[in-house]
């Protein structure tokens, strides 16, 4: 079984490109054998996954879940309020600890910083299941779900409509990463962090960033929208009506190639950021999204615990 070179999984930068690649094929492997019927495949026999959670999550905590039931290992979910963490105990502390008796940690919560410190006081490898500036494990997926209906990410080019945050930044560190093209498509106020953008390996020749939400889509391949409202920021007062312009709806697919697919990371608010006519409609890939993040999560747990 390869190994990956770092520790912790909290950015898709965190990987190099030959990672990615194995990563994909092990998860190719790992659900061709699922869909053979081969449900256990012991690959973590013994071992223990650590989830702890201070914001909801549906896909992030059942995938890893199952992936570790179906490696033969054991999940437990820690969640934040159950926990110490609830009454101010550190994340040093909480890492120090659980890395006594876990074999991986995967941590969703608000700030980035939190997962860094986890990592840093934990002996045993801490995954990113997102925080508020990225979102890796999704946009391993997504990629994964590219490459399967491209085959390669040579000529892919990718548009995101939406807010840039951590889904955005997590698929534009991969498009950096893989050689996609993509175009982001953000309200003023709402483009990607400059602290991300500036990280960017090969300096973003391949990204372009713009306001416009009419810009032309007749090269691109895949259209991609997230929440408006990204949990946690339902207290602030966002302009839903900022955002309407770049709803994923039959006029913008009008503008696109016939054969663009359309993703999103799920839960999606329909009639806010895509309508019931796209996510449901003949293009849309969502749910074969959904269903990779199984398989990327048991290929990262493979290659990481
Ligand atoms: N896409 C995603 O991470 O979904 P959940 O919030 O349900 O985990
Ligand atoms: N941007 C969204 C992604 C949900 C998977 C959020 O942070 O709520």
């Amino acid at each position: 079984m390869f190994k990956l070179r770092k520790k912790d999984f909290l950015q898709v930068s965190d990987l190099t490109a030959d990672e990615v690649f194995h990563l994909f094929e092990l998860a190719k492997d790992l659900k061709n054998r699922h869909n053979r019927g081969e449900l256990r495949v012991p690959i973590l026999k013994g071992k223990v996954l650590g989830m702890v959670f201070t914001k909801p999550s549906t896909r992030t905590r059942t995938s890893f879940e199952v992936a570790m039931l179906q490696l033969d290992g054991h999940a437990l979910n820690l969640f934040a309020e159950g926990t110490q963490v609830s009454r101010g105990e550190t994340m040093a502390d909480t890492g120090r600890t659980l890395s006594r008796y876990l074999d991986g940690i995967m941590i969703r919560t608000f700030e980035q910083t939190e997962t860094e410190k986890l990592a840093k006081y934990s002996d045993i490898p801490i995954i990113n299941g997102l925080t508020d500036l990225h979102h890796p494990c999704q946009a391993l997926a997504d990629f994964y779900t590219i490459w399967e209906k491209r085959g390669s990410f040579k000529d892919v080019r990718l548009a995101y409509f939406g807010d840039g945050n951590n889904v955005c930044h997590s698929l534009m560190q991969a498009a950096d990463l893989l050689g996609a093209e993509m175009l982001v498509v953000t309200p003023k106020g709402y483009q990607p962090r400059k602290e991300v953008l500036a990280k960017l390996k090969n300096g973003h020749k391949k990204i372009t960033i713009t306001n416009n939400p009419k810009i032309s889509l007749a090269n691109v391949d895949f259209i991609y929208t997230d929440a408006w409202v990204s949990m946690g920021q339902e207290g602030i007062k966002k302009q839903k009506k900022i955002f309407r312009p770049y709803q994923v709806n039959g006029d913008l697919l009008k503008n696109a190639a016939s054969k663009a697919l359309v993703m999103h990371c799920l839960p999606a608010h329909r009639g806010e950021e895509i309508t019931d006519e796209v996510i449901d409609g003949p293009n849309s890939i969502v749910w074969d999204q959904a269903e990779n993040r199984l398989h990327l999560q048991k290929a990262l747990l493979a290659a990481l615990l």
